[in-house]
C-alpha cells in the first residue's frame, strides 16, 4: 500500500520533498558512496529549484557532488529550448550548486529511437552489474490523464518489459517527441516519490488511488500512474490540498 501525504501548501509540499531527497542522499551517499536521483519536468523543476537547495544545506552530508542525476522523461527539443527538462534543471537548480552532480543526458541531436538507445546504454554503464538499475529515488509527476514521465494511457510503451528506456513521437502532451524511462525501470527504484499539486490533478488522483487499491483483483490498470508498483521499493504519493480534494476520508497529513 503506498503512503500518502497531503500538505495545505504546495510550498510545504516542496519543502517535505526536498527534505525527503536531502535525508535520501545522504544514507545513499553514507551507505554506498553516490546518490541516485530520476528528475520529472513541468512544475516539479521550479518546486526543486526553490526548495532543494535550502534543504541539502540543512542536511549534512547530502553533497550533490556525489550524485548521479538522471531525468525520468525528456523532451526532444535542444537543451537551450523553453521545453528542454534538462535545460530548464541546468538553469534553474543544477547552476546553484558549487560542485555539480553528476548528469546522464538525453542527447535529443539524436533523434527518437538512437536518443533512447543511447540514454539506455548511458544507464547500464551508470549502474554495472544492476539489471535493471536501482535508482535510490525517482521523482515522477501526474498528468490530469493519469500519465507519469511521458507514458501515456492506452500507449503501447506501458506494454514495454525489456527496454529500459524507449520513445514516443506522437505525445498527447507536446512536444510530441520524448525519451521515457519505461515501467520496468521505474518499479525498479529503491524510493519512487510522486507528486500532484493543484485542483486538476484532483480527479485523476482519486481515480488512480482507487485503482492502485483495486489492482490486486484486476488486470493492470488504466492509469499510467497506477502502474507504479515498486518491486522492492517505496512508493509514496505527496499531494497538495487541492490534488486530494477527490480523495475520502483522511488520507494523510504531511510527515
Ligand atoms: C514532462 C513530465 C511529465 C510531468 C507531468 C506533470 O516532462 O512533461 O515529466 O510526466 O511530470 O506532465 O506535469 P505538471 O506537474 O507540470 O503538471
Amino acid at each position: 500500500m503506498a503512503a500518502v501525504s497531503v500538505f495545505p501548501s504546495q510550498s510545504e509540499l516542496g519543502a517535505a520533498l526536498a527534505r525527503l531527497v536531502a535525508e535520501a542522499a545522504a544514507e545513499a551517499v553514507a551507505s554506498s558512496g553516490r546518490f541516485t536521483l530520476g528528475l520529472s519536468g513541468g512544475s516539479m523543476v521550479p518546486l526543486l529549484a526553490r526548495e532543494l537547495p535550502p534543504a541539502l544545506r540543512a542536511v549534512p552530508g547530502s553533497d550533490p557532488s556525489r550524485w548521479l542525476v538522471a531525468f525520468c522523461d525528456e523532451r526532444l527539443v535542444p537543451p537551450e529550448h523553453p521545453e528542454s527538462t534538462g535545460g530548464a534543471y541546468r538553469a534553474q537548480l543544477l547552476s546553484q550548486f558549487d560542485a555539480p552532480p553528476q548528469v546522464l543526458w538525453v542527447r535529443s541531436e539524436l533523434g527518437p529511437a538512437e536518443a533512447a538507445r543511447d540514454y539506455e546504454e548511458q544507464l547500464r554503464k551508470a549502474f554495472p552489474g544492476q539489471a535493471p538499475p536501482r535508482f535510490d529515488a525517482l521523482l515522477l509527476g501526474v498528468g490530469p490523464d493519469g500519465h507519469t514521465a511521458s507514458l501515456f494511457p492506452g500507449h503501447a510503451l506501458l506494454q514495454e518489459q525489456d527496454s529500459l528506456v524507449s520513445f514516443l513521437e506522437d505525445s498527447p502532451k507536446p512536444p510530441p517527441q520524448r525519451v521515457t524511462m519505461t515501467l520496468p525501470l521505474l518499479n525498479a527504484a529503491q524510493s519512487l516519490l510522486v507528486v500532484a499539486m493543484g485542483a486538476s490533478k484532483a480527479p485523476v488522483i482519486k481515480r488512480i488511488l482507487q485503482q492502485q487499491q483495486q489492482q490486486q483483483q484486476q488486470e493492470l490498470p488504466p492509469a499510467p500512474a497506477a502502474r507504479l508498483r515498486p518491486r522492492s521499493g517505496r512508493l509514496r504519493w505527496l499531494l497538495d490540498r487541492e490534488a486530494a480534494a477527490e480523495l475520502s476520508g483522511d488520507p494523510g497529513k504531511g510527515p
